[in-house]
C-alpha cells in the first residue's frame, strides 16, 4: 500500500515481534495502520508480513507522524525503562495537543505515573496498557490492560476490542483503573506467570529426577493434565517442547539449554511492590529467587560435588504419586493465583485503583500467558463476592483446596525426604498452612524484639503498646552494647515489670 499524508489511524513505534504482529492484527481488522522503527531490516519485515494489508513502515519518525490521523494515536512497544523516555522526548515536538501516546510495554507502573504527569501537564494524552500473549497472542488476539486516560482509551477502544482475544464472544481488553493502573495489573499477571513457571519447572525435576522417567512420559504428564482441570497455556506450551527436538538429532532441544533462567524484571517488581505493601507473595518471591539461583551455575556445580551424591529417587508407586502430584500441581497453581490477586486488591485500596478483580480475571482467561481453565473460578469468585478478601476464602475455591492438599503434603514430604528441592511446591504449603494457622508463633519474635531492643509489643485484651525489662538492670546493659537499635516507639504505655 502507497502512504499518502494522514492516511492512517493508527501508528506503532518498535516494530519487534510485538508492535510488527499487533499492527498486523490491526490491518487484519481493516484498520489502516502505520509503524515506524529505527531499524530498517524491521520496517522491510512489516511490509513482507503486511503485503495487501493497509499497513505501512517508516523509517523515519517525522514522515510516520505526518502519515496519522489527527488526534494522532501513537502506541509504543519498545524495551521497558530509559529507552521509553527517549523515545516520547523524540516524539513530542512533532506531536500536536490532543494526540494520544499509548506505552504498551511492560513499564514500570511508577514511570508511568510520572510520564502521565508530564505528557498531561503538556496538553497530550497519555496511557499505559499492558499487552500479554507473547507473538502470537499479538497476532491473533492479546490480552489488554489499558489504565489511565480513560478518554484517551475510548478513542481506540473499538480497535483494541476488536483485535484481542475473545472468550465466550468477550474481548479480552478492559479499562483497569485510573494512574497507572494497566501497567501494575500486567506487573501483577507476569508475578503469577513467574510463579506458575516455577511450579513446573519443579514438576518437571520431579518427574524426571524423582521418579526417573523420560521426556516422552513426562510429555504425556503434561499432556494429560493439559486435557483436565489443568488446562492451561503454560501447560499447553510445556508438552509442546517436550515433543520438540533439535535440529538434526535424536533428543530434545530442552535437553540442550542451559539451566540458567533468565528475566526482564517484572517478576522482580512483584515482589518489590508486595514488599512494598506489606502484602505476602511468597510462592512468586520463590519464583524470582530461584531464578536469579539458577544463574549460580558454577557455584551448584561444586556444592553438587561437594555434598553429593545426588538426591536419591523417590520412594513412592508411580500411578500413585502421579495422581497426589496432580492434586499437588492444582494446589500450588491455587495459591499461586490467589497471592496475585491479594496484592491486586491490596493496591487497588492503596493506589485507589477501584480494580474490579472479576473483570480481570475475566480478561485473563483469553490470549494471555495465564490463561488457564481455573481462572474461570477465579472470575465467578470475585463476580460472586467483589471484596473478597482471599481467594481461600470463596466455598467452592476451599472445596477443591481441602481435596487437594493431601496430595500437596504427599508431593512435598516426599520431596524433602529424597532431597530434591521443590522450593515453590513447599513454599505453597508453607504459606497455606501459616494462613490458616490462627494463632501464630509471632508472639515470640515480639517478644525478642522488645527483649533487644525495646521495640514493644502488644498484649491480648490491652490497648496500647508495652515494654518489659526483660533482664536485671546490669545485665540489659549489656546487652544494649550488642545492639545499634534503640526504641522504635517511645510509648508511655505502662512497663510490665520483671516478676
Ligand atoms: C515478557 O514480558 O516478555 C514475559 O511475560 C516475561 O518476561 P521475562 O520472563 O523475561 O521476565
Amino acid at each position: 500500500m502507497s502512504a499518502t499524508p494522514t492516511t492512517f489511524s493508527f501508528g506503532m513505534i518498535g516494530l519487534g515481534t510485538m508492535g510488527r504482529n499487533l499492527l498486523l492484527n490491526l490491518a487484519d481488522h481493516d484498520f489502516a495502520v502505520a509503524g515506524y522503527d529505527k531499524d530498517a531490516s524491521k520496517v522491510s519485515l512489516l511490509a513482507e508480513e503486511g503485503a495487501g494489508k493497509p499497513v505501512q513502515g517508516f523509517s523515519t519518525l517525522p514522515e510516520f507522524v505526518d502519515s496519522l490521523h489527527t488526534p494522532r494515536s501513537i502506541m509504543m512497544l519498545v524495551p521497558a525503562g530509559k529507552i521509553v523516555d527517549s523515545v516520547i522526548e523524540e516524539l513530542r515536538p512533532l506531536l500536536a495537543p490532543g494526540d494520544i501516546i499509548i506505552d504498551g510495554g511492560n513499564s514500570h507502573f511508577t514511570d508511568t505515573d510520572r510520564r502521565a504527569a508530564a505528557l498531561e501537564a503538556a496538553g497530550f494524552h497519555f496511557f499505559g496498557m499492558g499487552v500479554s500473549g507473547g507473538e502470537e497472542g499479538a497476532r491473533f488476539g492479546p490480552s489488554m490492560m489499558p489504565g489511565g486516560d480513560k478518554e484517551a482509551y475510548q478513542v481506540v477502544q473499538p480497535m483494541f476490542e476488536a483485535i484481542a482475544a475473545r472468550v465466550e464472544g468477550e474481548p479480552c481488553v478492559t479499562y483497569i483503573g485510573p494512574g497507572a493502573a494497566g501497567h501494575f495489573v500486567k506487573m501483577v499477571h507476569n508475578g503469577i506467570e513467574y510463579g506458575l513457571m516455577q511450579l513446573i519447572a519443579e514438576t518437571y525435576g520431579l518427574l524426571k529426577n524423582g521418579l526417573g522417567l523420560d521426556n516422552a512420559a513426562i510429555g504425556q504428564v503434561f499432556t494429560q493434565w493439559n486435557n483436565g482441570r489443568l488446562q492451561s497455556f503454560l501447560l499447553d506450551i510445556t508438552k509442546d517442547i517436550f515433543a520438540f527436538q533439535a535440529p538434526n538429532t535424536d533428543h530434545l532441544l530442552l535437553d540442550d539449554i542451559k539451566d540458567e533462567a533468565r528475566s526482564k524484571g517484572t517478576g522482580k517488581w512483584t515482589s518489590q511492590v508486595a514488599m512494598d505493601l506489606e502484602l505476602p507473595v511468597p510462592t512468586i518471591d520463590t519464583a524470582v529467587a530461584l531464578r536469579d539461583l539458577s544463574k549460580y551455575k558454577v557455584l551448584r556445580e561444586q556444592l553438587a560435588t561437594l555434598y553429593g551424591p545426588a538426591p536419591t529417587p523417590l520412594a513412592v508407586e508411580h500411578a500413585a504419586f502421579l495422581t497426589s502430584l496432580e492434586q499437588a500441581f492444582f494446589f500450588n497453581m491455587v495459591i499461586t493465583y490467589a497471592q496475585g490477586m491479594q496484592l491486586l486488591a491490596k493496591a487497588s485500596k492503596e493506589y485507589s485503583y477501584g480494580l474490579q478483580l472479576a473483570e480481570i480475571a475475566k480478561i485473563w482467561r483469553g490470549g494471555c500467558i495465564i490463561r488457564s481453565s481455573f481462572l474461570n473460578d477465579i472470575f465467578n469468585a470475585f463476580q460472586q463476592a467483589p471484596q473478597l478478601e482471599h481467594l481461600l476464602l470463596d466455598e467452592r475455591v476451599r472445596d477443591l483446596v481441602t481435596q487437594a492438599v493431601p496430595g500437596a503434603r504427599t508431593v512435598v514430604a516426599a520431596a524433602v525426604a529424597a532431597g530434591l528441592a521443590v522450593p515453590a511446591y513447599a513454599t505453597s504449603l508453607s504459606y497455606f498452612d501459616t494462613l490458616r494457622t490462627a494463632r501464630m508463633p509471632s508472639n515470640l519474635i515480639q517478644a525478642q524484639r522488645d527483649y533487644f531492643g525495646a521495640h514493644t509489643y502488644e498484649l491480648i485484651g490491652h490497648e496500647g503498646v508495652f515494654h518489659t525489662q526483660w533482664t536485671p538492670a546490669h545485665e540489659d546493659a549489656a546487652n544494649k552494647q550488642d545492639t545499634q537499635e534503640g526504641p522504635e516507639n517511645k510509648s508511655e504505655q505502662p512497663v510490665i515489670p520483671n516478676k
